[in-house]
């Protein structure tokens, strides 16, 4: 990633004329029209460390691949996240479907989802029941593309597009791909995180060494090299660790 760890280049500094950027957002957001962006701008692909997930991805053949965030911004359109498989989303999918035991018959949460790529790994290593979160309304249609191309994932995946940080959640895991790349978000999150721990929900982490992950609260399960790119991360291998939450004692 970028050097202060934010996907997409830096945040805009100038000003923009807001209500051509909010019509062009409304338009985008129309389920129809969202739905014609993301294929537009994406090719079926497997993650390369998650071969048996098949979802629309960015490569650097796509237009939005190469778009800095403020780019993005002035088009009315938020980092477009749903477009990539993350280094720690793919650690975190490999690591449930090499030892399912952690998700088979359980209740499970996929946070920050993103293209959907770990609540299908979960439903696909057998969970219960599969509710994947995330609050940009594209990922929802992502997923809703993605969700068919993996018909062997059983369990029905819901999507949940309202911010539950903070709230209590029906669920025994919590699967938490990607997240700890950003200072606020990272604020937020970490409590979160702790008071679902010491309610006894099994959280789980993956991360490829993003800047604001507590690691005081974590311990290692597993590490892989997930093949990247340059052009999105600063490594073409990112060794990525899964990790368990565990909650002060
Ligand atoms: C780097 S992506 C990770 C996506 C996916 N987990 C993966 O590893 O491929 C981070 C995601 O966090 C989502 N996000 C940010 N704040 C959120 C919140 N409060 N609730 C749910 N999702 C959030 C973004 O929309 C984005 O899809």
């Amino acid at each position: 990633m970028p050097q202060d760890d934010r996907p997409f280049g830096k945040k805009s500094q100038g000003t923009r004329d807001v209500t051509s950027r909010d019509d062009s957002r409304a338009q985008i957001l129309d389920p129809a029209r969202a739905r014609r962006f993301i294929e537009r701008n994406t090719t079926l692909m497997a993650p390369p460390l998650v071969p048996e997930i098949r979802l629309r991805l960015a490569s650097e053949a796509h237009d939005i691949w190469l778009k800095t965030e403020e780019e993005l911004e002035a088009l009315g359109l938020p980092p477009p996240f749903w477009a990539f498989a993350w280094a720690g989303g793919q650690a975190l999918a490999r690591f449930i479907l090499d030892h399912r035991e952690w998700v088979e018959k359980r209740r499970v949460v996929d946070f920050a989802s993103g293209s959907g790529l770990v609540a299908l790994a979960a439903a696909l290593g057998g969970a219960s029941e599969v509710t994947a979160v995330d609050i940009d309304r594209f990922a929802s249609t992502a997923f809703a593309l993605n969700r068919p191309l993996n018909p062997g994932a059983a369990a029905t995946i819901a999507f949940c597009t309202e911010d539950i940080v903070g709230q209590e959640i029906s669920a025994d895991v919590l699967l938490v791909g990607d997240v700890f790349y950003d200072r606020e978000m990272a604020a937020a999150i970490t409590p979160w995180f702790e008071a679902l721990a010491a309610k006894g929900v099994v959280v789980l982490v993956g991360d490829p060494g993003r800047s604001y992950l507590p690691r005081d609260r974590l311990s290692h399960l597993a590490t892989y090299g997930v093949p990247g790119s340059r052009a999105l991360e600063d490594q073409e291998i990112k060794r990525t660790r899964v990790w368990r939450w565990h909650a002060e004692p």
